[in-house]
């Protein structure tokens, strides 16, 4: 940017110059035109006219002329220089025996350029003639370019030192500036590549509400996720590890005790069998979890969902003497993953097979209702304590109840993933029934 300044500015000063430069060239052009004319007319006047010989005439010439500051005038007679005009000449050439010897010899008019100690200069060489005489003299006007170029010179000059003092000030404008402008940029930098996946914790200080302090602020918002997500992850890899450990230590435990007898060996082989096939759900069911975020967690396809209620409360009967039923059904065709469905209303099922008696009744249903699809399971069983609606549906966290030894706390959650997956959301209806009802409500989509 600045790079493009100081050249724009360069070239402003150089075409200036040159300019200048050519003005000054044709202004001496023009003076020496003028003094020629002065002199053509001059030697035409009767006065002149009336003088015999170029030197008289050149004398009267010089007396009646004054040079200008930046002129000089000199006269050759016969080859050597004769008279100089008036006044002290900004340089001598009528004593530059090379240059005389160059010019003296004119017959004719010339013009021409030469150097001297005052710079470059612009001549012209009159010869003289007087009646029919062959020409024996002339006059030289010196016209001393430099010297007239001084003003224009200077001009150019301040020109260019006024345009290296604007762009050394505009240099420092922009250094404070930017400054200003990436200092909060480079704390975010280096606050960024502070941040370890150790130490999620820092967060960049916002000032300001311009667009970088809002960058800022988005910053700290993912950071704010990315630390939740982690502390997750974290927690839930500790439950895990600590929930799997229990199976295991039971497992051990008996085999080292297990002594001889059949019989014990049998109890043994049973429990053992039972312990693992609960770790084996577990394992299954923190399978489906940690798939639950990826985008193929689901497959959806047509689901009728009065066949999906129907099928769920066939496979349900098995499990347990309840009351079985089919509260009501829409008859409708959604958009969903069937299976997942499924899956989710037998974790529902589970629960309500483990928190009722036998006798009791359990519901499954489905309806239509404000765009949505509702699916529900109620049970006449213990029913959930208002306090842990809504803490049951995080991974591991089981009820106070007595049954809670049963699970690892991991049904819920995967029917609220479930849920999620299909843009809807699973939780604990209030009802003045005795019992518990789950109702899961997800985006109507027909198909
Ligand atoms: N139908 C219900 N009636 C009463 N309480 C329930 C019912 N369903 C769930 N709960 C409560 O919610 C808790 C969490 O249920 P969740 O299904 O997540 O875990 P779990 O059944 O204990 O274990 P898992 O499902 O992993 O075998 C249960 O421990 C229970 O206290
Ligand atoms: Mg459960």
């Amino acid at each position: 940017m600045l790079g493009v300044l100081a050249l724009a500015m360069v070239m402003v000063v150089f075409v200036t110059w040159q300019v200048l430069s050519a003005r000054s060239d044709a202004s001496a052009d023009r003076e020496l035109s003028h003094e020629a004319a002065k002199f053509r007319g001059f030697a035409t006047t009767p006065d002149a006219t009336a003088l015999r010989t170029p030197e008289e005439l050149l004398e009267r010439w010089l007396q009646l002329n004054l040079p200008d500051d930046s002129e000089a005038f000199f006269t050759i007679v016969d080859g050597r220089p004769y008279r100089r005009g008036q006044g002290t000449p900004p340089a001598r050439l009528d004593t530059d025996t090379a240059f005389i010897q160059r010019i003296a010899g004119a017959t004719e008019p010339t013009y021409g350029w030469a150097d001297s100690s005052a710079g470059k200069v612009r001549y012209g060489v009159l010869p003289v003639r007087v009646g029919d005489q062959p020409v024996r003299a002339q006059l030289v006007v010196i016209e001393f370019r430099d010297l007239i170029a001084q003003p224009s010179e200077d001009a150019a000059r301040a020109l260019a030192v006024v345009g290296a003092i604007t762009l050394a000030l505009a240099a420092v404008a922009c250094w404070l500036i930017t400054g200003r402008v990436l200092a909060p940029i480079r704390q975010l930098r280096s606050t960024a590549e502070q941040i370890s996946e150790s130490d999620l914790r820092r967060r960049i200080q916002v000032v300001g509400t311009d667009d970088v302090a809002q960058l800022a602020r988005t910053f700290n918002t993912m950071l704010d996720r990315l630390e939740a997500a982690f502390l997750t992850q974290r927690e839930f890899a500790d439950n895990a590890g600590h929930e799997l450990r229990t199976p295991i230590t039971v497992i051990r435990g008996h085999l080292e005790l297990m002594s001889d007898d059949p019989d014990d060996q049998e109890q043994t082989k049973a429990l053992v069998l039972d312990e693992l096939s609960r770790m084996n759900r577990m394992v299954d069911d923190l399978l489906v979890l940690a798939k639950s975020d990826r985008p193929d967690f689901l497959a959806p396809g047509e689901v009728n969902l009065t066949e999906l209620v129907v099928e769920v409360v066939a496979k349900a009967r098995p499990l347990a003497e309840r009351q079985w039923r089919v509260d009501e059904t829409a008859d409708a065709v959604v958009i969903a993953d069937g299976q997942r469905l499924t899956q989710a209303l037998m974790q529902l099922v589970a629960n309500a097979v483990r928190h009722t008696q036998a006798g009791d009744r359990i519901a499954v249903g489905s309806r239509l209702q404000n765009g949505q699809v509702l699916l529900w399971v109620a049970d006449s069983g213990s029913g959930v304590p208002a306090a842990d609606a809504e803490r049951i549906f995080s991974r591991f966290v089981r009820g106070d109840d007595q049954v809670r030894a049963e699970g690892a706390g991991l049904g819920l959650s995967i029917v609220r993933s479930i849920a999620q997956a299909h843009g809807g959301e699973v939780r604990v209806a209030e009802q003045s029934a005795p019992g518990a009802r789950f109702e899961l409500t997800l985006p109507e989509v027909r198909g």
